[in-house]
This record gives structure tokens, sequence and C-alpha cells, in this order.
């Protein structure tokens, strides 16, 4: 038997695609701009083997990272399997043998002690190297032509920490990637490693520190100055995952902090501020004016992960799920509360912006949005993870306006976008979204180009995909001269 369980993760669209091609001179419809020189990285789950366990959650598949390649107007494309150990360890065995997600009391015995890591989260080009993120896990290195895999990484000895990011930040400035891992000394743990990388890709700081609580720290903020940490009650528990139930979950008993760290600075330096019980996950941007910090992120009043259920068995609440983009701000020479304003109406949740801004005061911010007064086909497009999007907005934090918004239909949904600028020197804001679109009724997906500050006037191209690429996490654009030469053949 080697059939996947008829699960809605597993059917329709959501069957896993375990397929790894090349298609070269994709269909498109309108004109995808002349002058976009680059390639379009982005990954998600897809599992090679049935779940060991009868059931997992979606995001435990088997990292699948896609590379559209833009040259002269038309778009080639590439999919690879992220071979991480688990991927090459359950080929072999022809068979999964890693039980869990982040839970390793049920995994196969003979795979003790492995990385368990699916590098499925997200795909991020630095100092000549691609990495294929998984926040359980180190990098995972592959060729950023090829897409073959190298293998992990732990910068030459280096790195200290069990886990890295998913979410690193790169200073357009500087070159450096900013970094940090949680659960540092494994499930669970309070430990948090914190990491600057230098533009050639050496770890050049390094501070320590511990958690009020450990919990899931799926993203953070970086501003020229300063590191910000959001600690968010999806706590974490060696209990939960004996016991076979998520390693976390949500308890809305707990407060909120943020850690506020100089970003050369040391343990000592760390400042925590705290407010109430809130959900927070990405994070648009971050950026100071002195000691002030601002940090920009989709703020919800209950849980938005359903597959990590309330610690004390409630329901899922899908109206508190619901997030607006909001700015926090403390004063990190100030007193220890923080101060809230709701930056938009739009209800959505991975927020993008023009990544040359990433880290200062900023103009222009994306956002995927679900807009339930939309027409919309629940059964044919309804969501497997308790947020559907249907469409992608654009929030001047100048104007303060979120009114240019692009719809899908009501038989698509949207995957995240990223930005491309129109060109290295555009001003901010001057370029494009790019994001792929489910298709619902046809069993396929669309890369969608559309003008980044005329969303709603729909996409200036459409890049047609003769496939489905399941639900993906997230992805970046890296131009070509910023990445090595091209090998022949590749
Ligand atoms: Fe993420």
């Amino acid at each position: 038997m080697n059939a996947f369980p008829p699960l809605p993760i597993y059917t329709g669209f959501n069957t896993p695609l375990r397929m790894e091609v090349d298609i070269h001179d994709l269909e498109v419809e309108g004109q995808v701009p002349e002058g976009l020189d680059g390639i379009f990285y982005r990954v998600g789950p897809d599992p090679q083997y049935p779940p060991r366990l009868g059931n997992d959650i979606y995001f435990n598949g088997d990292g699948m990272v896609s590379a559209f390649r833009f040259e002269k107007g038309r778009v080639d494309l590439k999919c690879r399997y992220a071979r991480t150990d688990k991927f090459l360890l359950e080929r072999d065995a022809r068979k999964a043998l890693f039980g869990a997600y982040r839970n390793p009391f049920f995994d196969d015995p003979a795979v003790e002690g492995r990385i368990r890591g699916t590098a499925n989260t997200n795909v991020v080009y630095h100092a000549g190297k691609l990495l294929a993120l998984k926040e359980d896990s180190p990098p995972l290195v592959m060729d950023p032509w090829t897409l073959e895999t190298r293998g992990y990484y732990d910068y030459e000895g280096v790195l200290t920490s069990e886990t890295f990011t998913a979410h690193p930040k790169l200073d357009p400035h500087t070159g450096e990637m900013i970094a940090f891992g949680y659960s540092a000394k494994g499930i669970a743990s309070p430990d948090v490693a914190y990491y600057v990388i230098d533009r050639d890709g050496k770890i050049v700081h390094e501070v320590w520190f511990q958690m009020p609580y450990p919990c899931l720290v799926h993203d953070f903020g970086v501003t020229r100055d300063y590191v910000v940490f959001p600690i968010v009650p999806v706590i974490s528990s060696l209990d939960f995952a004996r016991a076979g139930r998520p390693t976390f979950g949500w308890d809305a008993s707990k407060d909120v902090y943020l850690g506020v760290l100089p970003r050369r600075g040391s343990a000592k330096d760390l400042r925590w501020f705290r407010t109430s019980n809130l959900f927070a996950s990405h994070v648009m941007n971050a950026f100071n004016d002195g000691t002030k910090i601002h940090f920009d992120t989709p703020v919800a009043k209950g849980n938005m992960f359903p597959f990590f259920p309330d610690v004390t068995g409630a329901p899922f609440d899908p109206v508190a799920a619901t997030a607006h983009v909001t700015r926090w701000s403390v004063d990190y020479a100030g007193g220890e509360g923080i101060g809230f304003e709701q930056l938009t109406t739009l209800a959505g949740e991975f927020p993008r912006i023009d990544d040359r801004y990433a880290m200062e005061a900023y103009r222009h911010g994306y956002i995927c949005v679900s807009d339930r007064s939309r027409p919309y086909d629940e059964k044919r497009a309804g969501s497997i993870t308790g947020m559907f999007i249907n469409c992608l907005g654009h929030i001047d934090h100048a104007t303060g306006s979120s009114d240019d918004v692009y719809y899908v239909g009501p038989v698509s949904s949207l995957q995240e976008p990223a930005f491309i600028p129109a060109s290295k020197d555009a001003p901010e804001g001057e370029g494009y979204l790019v994001a792929l679109a489910n298709r619902y009724d046809e069993q396929r997906s669309d890369l969608l180009v559309l003008d980044a500050q005329r969303l709603q006037e729909g996409p200036i191209a459409t890049i047609k995909l003769p496939l489905k690429l399941r639900n993906g996490l997230h992805g970046n654009w890296v131009p070509v001269e910023d990445l090595p030469p091209r090998p022949a053949g590749a």
C-alpha cells in the first residue's frame, strides 16, 4: 500500500505533485516586462510519501522549490525537491520514516537523531548560496541555477544553534543577513540564538538568550539599529509532543512580549516590552527613529493557526483569527509598554514590501487579503488551513489608503506575492508583484504579474502553467546580477 489517505490536504488541488519538472517558455498571456531579468524562487510542502501516522499537518510536507527564470519577456520553470536528510532517508526506505510535525517521538527508530527538517518554508539567496529554510533545522544549500541540493550548512562549523529561522532579513545597505534560531537547544527549549552574518556569508556576531516562555517564533523584525523578537503564545511543550498532540498550542492566558536588542548588542542589552494577549506571525517591516522602534505586522485577537489548537480545547474561531496590519511602537529608552496603531481596514496576512526599503521608514506594503464579501466558491476554493486569500492589497503608508486591491475571482485563490523593482534604481514601490493563482476549476496554476501600483487593473501578464503548484509558503526575487554566472547547460 502506497497511497495518500483521502483527506482534504492530500486530494483535489492538494494532491501531492511529487514531480520535478523543467518547462521551457511557459505560455504567456499579456506581456512580461522585457527588463525583468532574474529568478523568482518559491517553496512549499509536497510530501514524497503518505504520512507515517495516517495524517499530518499540511506544513509538514517535503520542500519543493520552484524557480521561475525571467529573461527577455520569457519565463522558464524548474521544480526540484529540496533533498533534505529526511527526503533521502525516506526515498531509500520507500516510505515515510518521520512521524509528526516537529515531534520526534513517533519516528521510526532508524532515524533517531537525524535532522528532521523539510526545507519547505522559504528560499533565500545570500552570499552566493541559495538557502532552503525550515525553522527547525539548519539551512539547506541548493544550487541557484540547477536547484541541485548541496546539503545542510552550518557556516563552517560556526552555527551553534540546532535551528535557523525561515525568515532571515537581508540588509539592502550592508549586505548582511540577520538571523536567529529558536528552540535553539532542541524542541520546546526557551533558548534563542541570534546571528549577524556578513555579506560574505561569515557569522560575525552571536547572542544567546532565553524567551519568557518556550513558543513558536516564526518571524522577527530588523531595523537599522535594533532587532525585535515577537513572543506570542503559540507555546511549545515536550509534554504535548509525547502525548501525540502538536508540539505547539495556542495559550490565550499568556501575555505577549517584544524582545528588543541593539543589532550588535549583547544579552545584557536585551529589553522586554509587554502587552496583553494577541496573535501575530509575519512581519511587514520594522524601522527605528532614534530609540523609538516601529514594528508592523498583521495582528489578530485570537489564534490564526487552527493546526496548533487551543491548549484548553476551545474551538478555532475564524472571526478572532481576522488580522489587520498594525504598527507596534516601543521606546528602547522608555517604559515597558507597547503602543498600537491599526494601519488598514484590509484583513489579511503574508505581508510584503519593496525589500530595498527593508529596515527603514517605508511607504509601500502589500498584503494577501481575505475578503469574504466578494463572491467565493467555498466548495471548490475553500481553505484547508483556516485562511483563504482571494485578493492582493496595497497599503500606502504615506496616504493611509488601502484602496488598490486585486480580486482573483470566485474559483481561485492566491499565494504570497513577491515584489520586483522595475529597475535597480526605480523609486520605492515602482515595480511588479508576482503571485501564483490556484485555478481550482482547471486544477492548474498561473503566475500573475501585476503593476504594484495598479493592482486593481489586474495582471499585465498571466504566465500559464500546465500543472498545479500546491499552496506554498514563501519566495523571493533575485536579480540575475546577484547570481553567479549560469553554468553551461543549466
Ligand atoms: Fe512564514
